[in-house]
């Protein structure tokens, strides 16, 4: 399968921002972790992060006959991205939403999510291994589809 991975604002600085809630690993050791994974044997993957609604839509606009399914963690747009959304809906891409921290247990802002609807399935809180049960509930999706 052919795997596009989205992080969006922030998640750059991932090892140093915050780390007692987002972990000590960069962002380029968690994707490398996720791509040796022995989940993620025999799949292509993808990696892309950015700071900025519009390249994240023209990411997923760009990519869509070549990913087969999207792992993204839209980070703050989560809770407002209206058109992360859309656009998201608009490929028809099967497609799990991550977050490191427990959306859900924070701030009152972040427990909103406008992306999960849409989603075939949303992890949230288990670190870095949301990504990687991102990937299981992905996988299992397209293939059982
Ligand atoms: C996050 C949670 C969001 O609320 C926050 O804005 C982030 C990271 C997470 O992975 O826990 O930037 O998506």
């Amino acid at each position: 399968m052919n795997i596009l991975v989205i992080n969006g604002p922030n998640m750059n600085l991932l090892g140093e921002r915050e780390p007692e809630i987002y972990g000590s690993a960069t962002l380029e050791e968690l994707m490398m972790w996720l791509e040796t994974s022995p989940e993620a044997t025999g799949h292509n993957f993808k990696f892309y992060q950015s700071n900025h609604e519009g390249q994240i839509i023209n990411t997923i606009h760009d990519e869509r006959h070549w990913a087969q399914g999207i792992i993204i963690n839209p980070a703050a747009f989560s809770h407002y991205s209206y058109a992360i959304r859309d656009a998201i809906s608009a490929v028809n891409i099967p497609t799990v939403e991550v977050h490191l921290s427990d959306i859900y247990g924070r701030e009152e802002f972040r427990q909103v999510s406008v992306i999960s609807k849409i989603c075939v399935g949303r992890v949230s809180g288990l670190g870095k291994d949301s990504y990687l049960e991102g990937l299981t509930i992905l996988l299992r999706h397209i293939i059982t589809d």
